[in-house]
């Protein structure tokens, strides 16, 4: 990667940013999203970059808050990343699909037990979003077989099918290029001075209920904060916008010591099941500019 000497992104890309016409929100409900922390979030947008580079991208809050023009987004989750691909693609189909599932319990179970490889790509998205919208609190767990585990919601009436929302979505989605890897080799390949990076991981769990971490069958430890914490600390030095946010402890603050740490207040989930809700620190770590 070259390193800029002076970084002037609007000279590069004038008006790269936004093309916001609606407000966009988030299709999917996401354990740790980040819609209730947009107004902090948007604090540190930087005012124009070249492109929006999100390797953690979960059910996306703060791209669909911005809608930027130009996107390179990133999940490890192949089921997450297969459903944006096909919501940006072919979302007439998927809404025709997923309009006929009901949300009966036994439904649920049968659409749960399907191996997602024997479905074809549209089918896939749409239990995708179908499991989402009806499990328990939309949290996505998997066993080590990578087996969707989470029980069925039993809620009166949840929306299965937004239209508007998916209509939405798959607009926003256009211009996007959709990436399903390890965050590292995404970034280290792909991200370029004046690109505005957002990287929301796994959070490192402050208590022992926390359980941010686990989205897919591997895990993300505290070795894997550190090395992030190095790759983002190296790509801001090169001229990335960097914008990180974790829990707020110690090991943390260390991570990113020569980072500015913004402490903000989150409403989470703060016990086992789920049911409880409580506000929680969480940091916005944002690489200072030089
Ligand atoms: C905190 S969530 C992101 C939430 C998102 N910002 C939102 O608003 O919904 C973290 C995401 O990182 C993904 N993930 C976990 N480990 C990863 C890895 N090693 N590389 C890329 N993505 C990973 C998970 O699948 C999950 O969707």
């Amino acid at each position: 990667m070259k390193v800029k000497e002076k970084y002037e992104p609007e000279l590069l890309f004038p008006d790269a940013r936004i093309k916001k016409q609606v407000a966009v929100t988030p299709f999917l409900k996401w354990a740790g999203g980040k819609s209730q922390l947009l107004s902090e979030l948007r604090r540190f947008v930087p005012s124009s970059f070249c492109r929006y580079v999100e390797p953690f991208l979960g059910g996306g809050a703060l791209f669909f808050d911005l809608q930027p023009d130009k996107a390179l987004l990133n999940d490890s989750n192949a089921e997450l990343i297969n459903t944006y691909e096909i919501v940006r693609d072919e979302v007439d189909k998927l809404i025709e699909l997923l309009s006929t599932y009901p949300n009966e319990k036994e439904f649920f179970y049968k659409m749960r037990a399907q191996v997602p490889n024997d479905l074809d790509t549209v089918e896939r998205a749409a239990r995708f979003i179908y499991l989402n919208r009806t499990c328990f609190n939309g949290l996505y767990r998997v066993n080590k077989k990578n087996q969707f585990n989470v029980p069925f919601g039993d809620y009166s009436n949840p929306t299965i099918c937004d239209r508007e929302r998916l209509g939405d979505a798959s607009r926003s989605l256009k211009n996007t290029q959709l990436f399903c890897e390890d965050y590292h080799s995404f970034l280290y390949r792909e991200a370029q001075p004046g690109d505005f990076i957002y990287a929301d991981p796994p959070y490192h769990p402050i208590s022992r209920y926390s359980d941010f971490k686990r989205y897919t069958k591997d895990f993300f430890y505290k070795r894997d904060q550190v090395k992030l914490a190095a790759l983002l600390r190296k790509l801001g030095q090169r001229g990335c916008y960097v914008v990180a946010s974790n829990s707020d402890c110690d090991f943390i603050r260390k991570c990113y010591s020569d980072w500015e740490i913004h402490k903000v207040q989150a409403r989470r989930n703060i016990n086992k099941n789920g049911s409880g809700r409580g506000n929680i620190s969480e940091v916005i770590l944002v690489w200072p500019l030089k």
